[in-house]
């Protein structure tokens, strides 16, 4: 019932021969960038909160060679449509849609001065799309480490991350905060990343127990963040802070808010409610791991998931079964927590349970969802794995 995590080797092979064989002749450069679980701080990162992701064992692979022509042309494995466009600056919007992560990618180089060679590029992912596990994050991120390597460059990895948030923003006209692409950008093996989106710094924090592990739950209900549910509750949290009056959400506490509650609805009342238990949360969250506070750290994740359920209203039907089923099956069971990961609407719940009871929990879960809506979700394990990087 676990599905596998596909080798590094076996993706960067198929992207070497793929792009052989559309191309005509090898790739010289081969990158990868990974997707991303959230194990807790959702839809705060735009509201200077601290999240704690981790970059996943899923990732895309692109194969690449420099071509003469100062263009771009890239295929995929997903679809036959093909793309090809002038590297020179501006870039546009344009068609097909996945073309504007590499369109917005290459402007964010341009912006800071750097030249950018034409190339060819073939891309292939174990990532699936629309699961709310960043596939587009590690898309951008695999493209601006590409961009690296092709101009000889090394932007760092906080400034890759606002690169690629910046071409999200642009390109993809998703205004998300910085978490996916930082976590695509910054992970590490074994490590979470905490990362505090008011200063934009991170500090990696252990997932060491190789007794438990991470499972993620694809409902294979998609979601379209673009589609304004996002914008919205981002537009939400800045009405909420506007009428407390304070400068960040930093500052803000339950106590502030109450003593504003006439300023605003009950809608932005409950958002703002949100914002502030889940910024507390992730610090709980993060005390409770360093001290192996398990049953602590699970009751955080089940407290943040109601939170997003009711107060900020992202969850769905799908995710709720997962999350409910996986406090069923509980401690005894090997679960120590569950939640809804990403930015809600459908998407993944991650679950932290027993390394060697996974097997078991992922099929309790697949046949409690099957018998619910008819169709099986997807659910694989991963350890925290390494982020976006050159292939050797
Ligand atoms: C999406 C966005 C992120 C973040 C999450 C919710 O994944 O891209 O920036 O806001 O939703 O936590």
């Amino acid at each position: 019932m676990l599905s596998l995590n596909p080798s590094i080797e076996s993706i960067t092979s198929s992207a070497k021969e793929a792009f052989e064989k559309h191309f005509g002749r090898p790739a010289t450069v081969m990158v990868a960038a990974p997707g991303r679980v959230n194990l807790i701080g959702e839809h705060i990162d735009y509201c200077d909160g601290f999240v704690l992701p981790l970059a996943i064992e899923r990732t895309v692979v692109i194969a690449a060679a420099p071509n003469n022509f100062d263009t771009v042309n890239a295929a995929t494995e997903f679809t036959a449509e093909t793309t090809s466009f002038p590297i020179a600056s501006p870039q546009e919007i344009g068609t097909p849609k996945w073309s504007n992560y590499l369109r917005g990618v290459v402007q964010g180089f341009h912006d800071r001065k750097i030249e950018v060679p034409g190339f060819d590029a073939f891309i292939v992912s174990s990532l699936p799309g629309g699961a709310g596990l960043s596939s587009s994050a590690a898309l951008e991120c695999a493209v601006a480490t590409l961009i690296e390597v092709l101009s000889g460059t090394d932007l760092g990895k906080k400034e890759k991350a606002i690169l690629a948030q910046k071409a999200e923003h642009d390109f993809a006209g998703v205004p998300c905060g910085i978490m996916d692409q930082y976590a695509s950008s910054c992970g590490q093996e074994g490590e979470l990343v905490l990362i505090d989106c008011r200063s934009n710094e991170a500090e990696m924090v252990p997932f060491s127990r190789e007794d438990l592990t991470i499972l993620i739950a694809n409902t294979k209900v998609s979601h379209e963040l673009s589609d304004g549910g996002y914008a919205a509750r981002r537009k939400n949290t800045e009405d909420g802070l506007a009428a407390i009056g304070k400068a960040s959400w930093r500052e803000v506490s339950f106590a502030d808010l109450e003593a504003n509650r006439a300023k605003m609805d009950d809608t932005t009342f409950a958002r703002s409610r949100h914002v502030i238990g889940e910024i507390a949360r992730v610090i709980d969250a993060v005390e409770a791991l360093k001290s192996e506070n398990f049953p602590r750290l699970g009751q955080l994740m089940y407290e943040s998931h109601n939170s997003l359920r009711d107060d900020f209203e992202v969850s769905c039907p799908e995710l709720d079964h997962l999350v409910a089923k996986a406090g069923e099956i509980g401690g005894n069971g090997g679960v120590i927590g569950a939640r809804m990961t990403g930015g809600g609407f459908g998407g993944s719940a991650v679950i932290v349970c027993e390394a060697d009871r996974a097997e078991q929990i992922a099929a309790g879960l697949c046949e409690s969802y099957e018998k619910e809506f008819g169709f099986a979700p997807e659910i694989f394990a991963s350890r925290p794995a390494a982020g976006a990087r050159e292939l050797r």
